[in-house]
């Protein structure tokens, strides 16, 4: 079969011309001196066999060897094209396990407690446990928690489906719905943020960059796409503490750490395994990627393949 080398494979199901993320990384590469072209993973599979190496084939039929893997496309399509790349010992950002523990809120929240870090009160929990129903877990949340408090999935992102819930009927009928539509619940003590939260963008052991999002009045959520505005921000020590101990938590390479600020300092939201940073470049003017490739750049090295 024939062979194709690439120093960079971005994968990402998105068009570049309508994904600034997809562009950058590419451009950075590039401008690095590196090879990079962008993969659709839904073209890519996988032959596994007695040769001791899974192979990553294309569906125009060549093999495709890349010194790295950039993945902009999380869940199902990308899963085992990374656990092979893995298996292979190609470099890849980010690995499957810590993007699978990040983007799972309890498990993350747990791994970031584990290191001392301040998380959110939470409540989670499985339809089929035994804890009562609808009103027995609304009873249950009330003893735990205080309202209001704040209703997420499980795996959400961009702010969607997070809510305030000031009522005791609305937080039942949060519940019902969840456990009628056979999904986990989570529902997290309320932080007064005074409106804004925080944003750091880790490589590696380093920061590189960060923003503050304000929310709109009135909006509890401060992701862009929910009407926030960033700002930029500067990255005093603790601040790097904090964002490079929870990266480390769930071992990302590449992280979008949010955080919360009060007076005994930072509380820990959710670790983002593929984060956006358009606004940490655009707005912060922070060089995320020549701190992504050089990373990169680095772990090619460590291989010993360039
Ligand atoms: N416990 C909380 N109390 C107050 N605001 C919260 C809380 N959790 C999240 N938020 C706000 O909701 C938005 C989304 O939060 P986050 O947990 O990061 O979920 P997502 O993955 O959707 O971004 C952010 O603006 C954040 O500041
Ligand atoms: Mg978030």
């Amino acid at each position: 079969m024939m062979q194709r080398e690439v120093d960079l494979v971005v994968l990402s199901k998105s068009d570049p011309s309508s994904d600034w993320h997809t562009r950058y990384i590419l451009d950075a590469a590039r401008s690095q001196g590196l090879s990079a072209e962008l993969y659709d993973p839904r073209d890519l599979s996988i032959v596994a066999g007695p040769s001791g190496k899974p192979t990553l084939v294309h569906l125009s039929g060549y093999e495709l060897l890349p010194r790295a893997i950039f993945n902009r496309a999380l869940g199902d399509p990308t899963e085992e094209l990374l656990v092979a790349a893995e298996v292979r010992g190609i470099p890849t950002i980010n690995r499957f396990v810590p993007s699978y523990l990040a983007t799972n809120k309890i498990m993350s929240l747990m791994l970031f407690m584990s290191q001392g870090l301040r998380v959110p009160m939470t409540l989670f929990s499985r339809p089929g446990e035994r804890v009562g129903g609808s009103r027995g877990l609304t009873i249950f949340t009330r003893h735990i928690l205080d309202l209001p408090v704040i209703t997420k999935p499980l795996k959400g992102s961009l702010g969607i489906s997070v809510e305030r819930q000031d009522d005791l009927d609305d937080l039942r009928r949060y519940i019902d719905h969840r456990l009628g539509a056979d999904l986990p619940l989570h529902v997290q003590e309320y932080l007064d943020h005074g409106g804004s939260d925080i944003r750091v963008t880790t490589v590696g052991d380093r920061c590189v960059g960060a923003v503050r999002r304000v929310a709109r009045p009135g909006s509890i959520a401060t992701n862009l796409g929910r009407g926030g505005r960033p700002v930029p921000l500067d990255i005093t020590p603790e601040l790097e503490e904090v964002a490079l101990t929870a990266a480390r938590a769930v071992d990302l390479d590449f992280a979008g750490i949010d955080l919360i600020e009060d007076n005994e300092g930072y509380i820990v939201l959710e670790a983002n395994a593929c984060p956006n940073f358009d606004n940490t470049v655009l707005v912060g003017e922070f060089p995320v990627g020549e701190g992504l490739i050089n990373f990169i750049k680095g772990a090619i090295r460590a291989t010993g393949r360039r």
